[in-house]
């Protein structure tokens, strides 16, 4: 998986939102790079609590959102949230553990984040909000 960069086709046209997709994708841009690098597993695990803490930050944002204008999806949207992190935390056990993450399998989270849930997800709550007059 190469390492995603930032691109206007990834923005839902919401500028808080996108701005932290922004800091996700550089977080797990360097995530990925740290773990072909194979860098010490303390340091990893650093980086992943990072990305937990900056992940749900994020989530919170979306949530708030989506309460404040009523967001018919939103429990759809919340559950996805919630598994995402689950993710984020899983990863942060295994690495606790010991052991290291594979490749593609534990902790690929550009693909589920930025082609997954971002298209499918983000893009229709950034509808949703401009419709609302939300910018
Ligand atoms: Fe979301």
């Amino acid at each position: 998986m190469p390492i995603l960069t930032w691109s206007e086709e990834y923005s839902i046209n919401v500028a808080v939102i996108d701005e932290q997709h922004k800091r996700l994708l550089e977080l797990v841009g360097e995530l990925h790079a740290a773990v072909e690098a194979r860098i010490d597993k303390d340091e990893l695990r650093k980086m992943l609590v990072n990305l937990a803490k900056f992940t749900r930050h994020h989530f919170e944002t979306e949530e708030k959102l989506m309460k404040e204008h009523k967001f018919e999806r939103m429990k759809k949207h919340h559950k996805e949230h919630r598994a995402l992190h689950k993710h984020l935390e899983q990863l942060v056990d295994v690495v606790s553990k010991g052991k290291y993450p594979t490749f593609y399998s534990d902790y690929d989270v550009s693909n589920d984040w930025f082609l997954n849930h971002v298209l499918k997800f983000d893009k229709k709550l950034g509808e949703y909000l401009n419709a609302k007059g939300v910018f």
